[in-house]
């Protein structure tokens, strides 16, 4: 298999991702058990079938010695060359402290040295307490360390929109904002998505399956007690389904996105990534993968093979109308990690 040349897009200078990233939080221990050679043999297996971007984060388990691992594989199986189609985006998720340059580049050479890199393709920022405005110093010396080449690009992950506004405005060279973003989640519409488009930030969006709820799988099933929720991902999105509308409107959701699975030959994961992959300034969609374990290639894949059109969109807006607005339950992206 192999994935078409739409599949892919630059984002910025030397920075062409595959708009369907895989997610790598899967491996982190809350997911259960990952076995790391079969973990690896999988990724070649990914990189293969075209998907040659991954998301992970400093604290994502061995997700970065995975990427390591990974690369070293690749070169000795496919060449040096191959390297060059792969880029992986970590994230610094620090406790609020000293924001010092020396804080900040230790942070970057452990995942340096973990991955196995001689730069990180981008590191994405993580920022639990706006009160504490030490994220502004570590941001500058995140920017400086990328002027001394141990990073190619900068991003960011659930900022609020008054913040990322904020560092833009510092001039800030702000690659892309990692935010929530679901059929269940559409918070980013109300205010980030349009700052994005003027200021040509990107978004990655996550949870567009919330956790693999938003499946075949779950269609036509009782609503799930907490423990047969065996994923932290799973647990997280179901939590968000609750304030969202719940179990039954969540139910009337999965029924009209399988009536649009039936009309585009499709699964309700495939229409509920491309719907959000076509909102405007989604640069792309991050699919998490139990990697060795379970794997929805194909399914992912097929994406790239489907268009929606009117009809189906307002289809989609029909239930989507009767859903509570999370903006405000909750606040714009990212507010769930601040409260
Ligand atoms: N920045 C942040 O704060 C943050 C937070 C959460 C996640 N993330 C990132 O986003 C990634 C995605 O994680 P997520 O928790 O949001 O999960 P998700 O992508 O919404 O769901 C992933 C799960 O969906 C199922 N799935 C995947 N493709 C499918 C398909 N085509 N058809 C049916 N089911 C499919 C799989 O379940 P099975 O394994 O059971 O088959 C998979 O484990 C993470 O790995 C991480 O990189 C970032």
């Amino acid at each position: 298999m192999s994935l078409p040349e739409h599949a892919y897009r630059s984002i910025a200078p030397n920075l062409r991702i595959c708009c369907t990233l895989t997610g790598m939080w899967q491996v982190s221990g809350g997911h259960g058990p990952i076995d790391p050679t079969k973990a690896v043999d999988a990724m070649i297996a990914y990189h293969d079938a075209g998907f040659t971007t991954w998301d992970l984060a400093d604290h994502y388990g061995p997700a970065e010695d995975f990427i390591g691992a990974f690369r070293r594989r690749l070169a000795a199986t496919r060449g040096q060359a191959a390297l060059e189609s792969t880029c992986a985006f970590t994230k610094w998720v620090p406790q609020p402290g000293p924001m010092t340059r020396p804080v900040v580049e230790r942070a970057v050479d452990i995942s340096l040295r973990r991955m196995d890199v001689s730069a990180l393709d981008m590191l994405q920022f993580h920022w639990w307490d706006y009160q504490d405005q030490r994220y502004l110093d570590a941001f500058e010396a995140l920017a400086a360390l990328q002027q001394a080449g141990k990073l190619r690009h900068l991003g960011l992950t659930n900022f609020d929109t008054a913040h990322l506004a904020e560092l833009v405005g510092r001039g800030l060279p702000i690659v892309t904002n990692q935010v929530q973003y679901s059929l269940i989640d559409r918070r980013p519409e109300v205010q980030m998505a349009a700052f994005c488009q003027t200021h040509q930030v990107g978004l990655l969006a996550y949870g567009t399956l919330c956790g693999g709820l938003l499946g075949d799988k779950y269609l036509g099933q009782p609503e799930p007690t907490r423990t047969e929720l065996r994923t932290a991902s799973l647990q997280k999105y179901k939590r968000m389904i609750d304030l969202w509308g719940g179990w039954a409107l969540f139910q009337e959701l999965l029924a009209v996105l399988r009536q649009l699975a039936d009309r585009h030959q499709s699964s309700i994961a495939t229409i509920a990534l491309r719907a959000i992959l076509d909102r405007p300034a989604v640069a792309g969609v991050i699919v998490g993968a139990r990697l060795g374990v379970a794997e929805h290639r194909d399914a992912t894949a097929a994406v790239f093979a489907l268009a929606l059109d009117e009809r189906d969109h307002q289809d989609i807006d029909a239930v989507l109308a009767r859903s509570n607005d999370l903006f405000q339950r909750i606040g714009d992206c990212g507010d769930e990690y601040r409260r």
